[in-house]
This record gives structure tokens, C-alpha cells and sequence, in this order.
């Protein structure tokens, strides 16, 4: 069964360089279609991509540990990215940081055993004059404080 899913696999990123050629520009946009399909780019993902697109495995997990929208583990159906660069840092990122990590029993870095939450750090998110700033999902939130950021979790939950 795991080598049938193996295979599917390669095949699902064969097609995938078929579709955006071989060059070392379309390991994005064909990195970005296997989250797309699967949510996350797992190992053999990874090394199956190297592989086809003959690069070292090291250079596909360094694009995908660069961008922010791009995993290589699981994620929860909702993800929370909170600014920790300097400004948003000063402006009160801590505060915020720890009210989320208490109202959802988690840290960052981590996902809640539903799968409904995971929480990451981000860089600056251009937000800097209204910080501390935070993105969840594709919406940006910002001038945050523990009480807001904790009823902004309590509306995704
Ligand atoms: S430092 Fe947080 S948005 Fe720029």
C-alpha cells in the first residue's frame, strides 16, 4: 500500500514537470502545487522532487524552509503567523504571543490536536507602524493585544 502511494507520488510530480519544465525556476511552482494537492511537501516529496529535477535534496528543503507558504510537515486547517520582528517585538509581541499560547494550550511552532490551529512566527509583515501585527490565514490583523489576538483565535476555533 505505502509503495502504491510511493509511486502515485512520483507520478503525481512527473506530470507536474511536465507541466512546468525542468528548469531550476519551476521547482516553486511545482512545490506549490504538491501543497496545494496534499497540504504539505513531505520527505519523499522532497527527495523525489530533487530527484526529477536533479538537484540535491538539501537546495528543494532550503526553498521550502525560506517561504512562509511552503511546509514540510502536517499543518492545522487554520494557520496563525504572528510578526516577531523588532518593531512588533517591541510594540508588544510577547504579551500577545503567550495569551495565544495559554487560550489554545499550545506553543508556537506547534499544532492543536484537532488539527484545527497550528501557530508560527513570522518576519516582518510590512505592518511595523501597527504593530504587533499577525496574519491568520490570508487576513491580516493588526494593533494587537492579548485580549484581541485571544478573540481573534476564539473566532477560528
Ligand atoms: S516588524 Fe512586525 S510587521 Fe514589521
Amino acid at each position: 500500500m505505502l509503495v502504491m502511494e510511493k509511486n502515485q507520488l512520483t507520478e503525481e510530480i512527473e506530470v507536474l514537470i511536465k507541466k512546468y519544465g525542468k528548469e531550476r525556476s519551476s521547482l516553486i511552482p511545482i512545490l506549490q502545487d504538491i501543497q496545494k494537492q496534499h497540504s504539505y511537501i513531505s520527505d519523499y516529496a522532497q527527495q523525489e522532487v530533487a530527484r526529477l529535477l536533479d538537484i540535491h535534496p538539501v537546495e528543494v528543503f532550503s526553498v521550502i524552509s525560506f517561504y512562509a507558504f511552503l511546509n514540510s510537515s502536517p499543518k492545522g486547517r487554520n494557520i496563525v503567523r504572528l510578526c516577531q520582528t523588532i518593531t512588533c517585538d517591541l510594540a508588544g509581541k510577547k504579551n500577545v504571543a503567550s495569551a495565544i499560547e495559554r487560550e489554545l494550550g499550545i506553543k508556537f511552532g506547534q499544532t492543536t490536536p484537532d488539527n484545527k490551529i497550528t501557530l508560527e512566527y513570522a518576519n516582518c509583515l510590512g505592518m511595523c507602524d501597527v504593530g504587533p501585527a499577525m496574519i491568520v490565514n490570508d487576513r491580516v490583523y493588526y494593533k494587537l493585544d492579548p485580549e484581541k489576538a485571544v478573540s481573534i483565535i476564539n473566532e477560528i476555533r
